[in-house]
């Protein structure tokens, strides 16, 4: 008798994105006449651009010829991508970081979920609420849930810390001690931020608690206000106490292509179970040369063209494009006397429910009255209850068209 994860069974039917995809489809062959916007998942529209493009075809020819062709790379990413890493991402920031403290991977979801096989299960976690639901269903997966609760929303050994209007989206600091702290910011799906005395305070909280922090950064290109970090290394201590992630995803319209890393530095040091302090980035090193090898090398000369002078410049427009979008919807949705949230340093809109709907309610007459998709906030956590998501990332022409269907709309 082969038996399985039993965890698996524990969690919800599919992944949330799924979910929705599936109620789109369903939805648009019963009319399919509507003509669907859809602002949900958080996927880019505008096209990778032109210098990365041409790093690509240039690595494709290398390929072809013997001179220069490439067979498995380093596990850890090349160097000339790590290199470039540093000097942009961090060295610019005041942050030292060495090459081998970087691990290029295929995009932050995949380590997000992977960095739980170098962490004991015992381990307690806490999450921010409403959080990206990776976080939570990976440790489920891993048995560091514990059982659901009978409101189907909250996981008896996950620490939930909320995030509402009324604490302006900051957690406040875990009255009960979690071994592992997942944050990220700028916030998926909130689209609020952190500044740079918040972000300290949990560097010095999980320094004080011995608590690690998993830090998502996915978002830091669309900071625009000063006092907002990028990294958590920009913070002191951070680099005892955290991971970071980051992803070419949303920053260069990578969520087809795949590519991303995570920073483990070496001062990270946890424990075994005789109490004696261990290397994290040497367990990361080691889960990484037996079970990945390597983001392909075409990827990596594209995620290098990305720091390019050329390739900064382009990117830092496609950014700009979204950005205009996440301003049209939150002044064009607060004029009609929404209630919004986030968009300033995030390509995600926070929407308040009005008239009480639920978020899924809201999200069912969106989509059969209006034609448009957006995340219900629930979704994302039970904090999430009584919000919406709307990205950012759609077509222009698509954001304004959807903004016009709503101020019609009769709610
Ligand atoms: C989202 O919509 O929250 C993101 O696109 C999901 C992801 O980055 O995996």
């Amino acid at each position: 008798m082969v038996l399985i994860n039993e965890n698996y069974l524990k969690l919800t039917e599919s992944y949330l994105f799924s979910d929705i995809k599936k109620k789109v489809t369903a939805y648009q062959e019963q009319h399919p006449e509507a003509r669907i916007i859809s602002l949900g998942i958080g996927d880019v529209t505008r096209p990778i651009v032109p210098a990365i493009i041409e790093a690509m075809h240039k690595a494709v020819d290398e390929m072809g010829h013997a001179e220069t062709f490439r067979g498995y790379g380093p596990e850890q990413g090349y160097r000339f991508l790590q290199d470039r890493i540093i000097e942009h991402d961090y060295r610019s920031r005041g942050v030292e970081l060495d090459a081998d403290e970087i691990f290029v991977g295929d995009g932050a979801k995949s380590d997000l979920g992977n960095i739980g096989d170098i962490l004991s299960v015992k381990n307690r976690v806490a999450v921010t609420d409403p959080v990206y639901p990776v976080y939570v269903d990976t440790n489920v997966m891993a048995g560091r849930a514990g059982e659901l609760a009978g409101d189907g929303e909250h996981w008896s050994q996950i620490v939930y810390l909320p995030c509402t209007a009324e604490n302006n989206f900051v957690p406040a600091l875990p009255t009960e001690r979690p071994d592992i702290i997942y944050l990220c910011y700028p916030n998926n799906p909130t689209g609020t931020a952190l500044s740079k005395e918040e972000l300290q305070k949990w560097v010095d909280y999980a320094l004080e608690n011995e608590s690690l922090i998993l830090f998502d950064a996915a978002y830091e290109a669309f900071i625009h206000d000063e006092n907002i970090p990028h990294s958590i290394y920009e913070m002191k201590g951070a680099k005892q106490v955290a991971i970071e992630f980051r992803s070419f995803s949303k920053t260069a319209g990578f969520t087809g292509l795949r590519c991303g890393y995570t920073v483990v530095p070496k001062e990270l040091k946890l424990y075994n179970a005789a109490g004696e302090k261990v290397g994290v980035n040497r367990l990361w090193n080691r889960r990484q040369t037996t079970k990945f090898n390597g983001t392909s090398y075409i990827v990596q000369r594209a995620a290098e063209a990305a720091y390019s002078q050329l390739g900064t410049q382009q990117i830092k427009e496609s950014i700009e494009y979204y950005m205009r979008n996440a301003r049209l919807l939150k002044e064009s949705l607060q004029r009609i006397g929404l209630q919004i949230f986030g968009g300033d340093n995030a390509p995600y809109i926070w929407v308040k429910t009005p008239n009480g709907l639920s978020s899924w309610k809201f999200f069912d007459r969106l989509l059969h009255e209006c034609h448009i998709v957006g995340t219900p906030g629930v979704g994302f956590g039970p904090s999430g209850e009584g919000y919406f998501r709307l990205t950012a990332f759609g077509r222009y022409e698509d954001t304004v068209e959807a903004i016009s269907r709503i101020q019609e709309w009769k709610l």
